[in-house]
């Protein structure tokens, strides 16, 4: 009968690290599409000045086509993707662009395939 009692509770021990990696997982790596979570990132920070200034063109509508067509990101290597590399914070030129949550959500959906989605 002991036994018995200390195996439930290494069985709801088991359960609950279960439970906790499965939260921790969602919350590191929120799932992103490119429509909701990475086309207004562009739209906000960062079409003034592409194509205006400068390609690529991130207009909504553009901004896919244009970042397949350039090569700007790798799903094989995520952190190694242009797009990534060019908003890291170490980026001179564009790493006060935007903050750590977009680059994370950017880099989630690379990680995820970059698909238009
Ligand atoms: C103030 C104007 C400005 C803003 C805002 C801006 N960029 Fe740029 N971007 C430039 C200029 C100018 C260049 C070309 C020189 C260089 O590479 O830094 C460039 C280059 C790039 C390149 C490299 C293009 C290539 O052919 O290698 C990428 C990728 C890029 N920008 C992405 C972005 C993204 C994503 C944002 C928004 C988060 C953004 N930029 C916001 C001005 C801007």
């Amino acid at each position: 009968m002991q036994k018995q009692k200390s195996n439930i509770g290494l069985i709801m021990l088991f359960l609950s690290f279960l439970t906790l990696i499965a939260c921790e997982k969602t919350t590191l790596k929120p799932s992103v599409s490119f429509k909701d979570g990475v086309q207004p990132i562009f739209t906000s920070k960062c079409i003034s000045c592409h194509p205006s200034v400068t390609k690529p063109d991130l207009r909504e509508g553009n901004s896919y086509k244009a970042l397949t067509d350039g090569k700007f990101f790798n799903t094989a290597n995520p952190t190694e993707s242009k797009l990534y590399m060019k908003l890291m914070p170490i980026n001179a030129s564009h790493g006060n662009k935007i903050d750590a949550s977009q680059l994370l959500t950017i880099l989630s959906w690379i990680e995820k395939g970059a698909n238009n989605d």
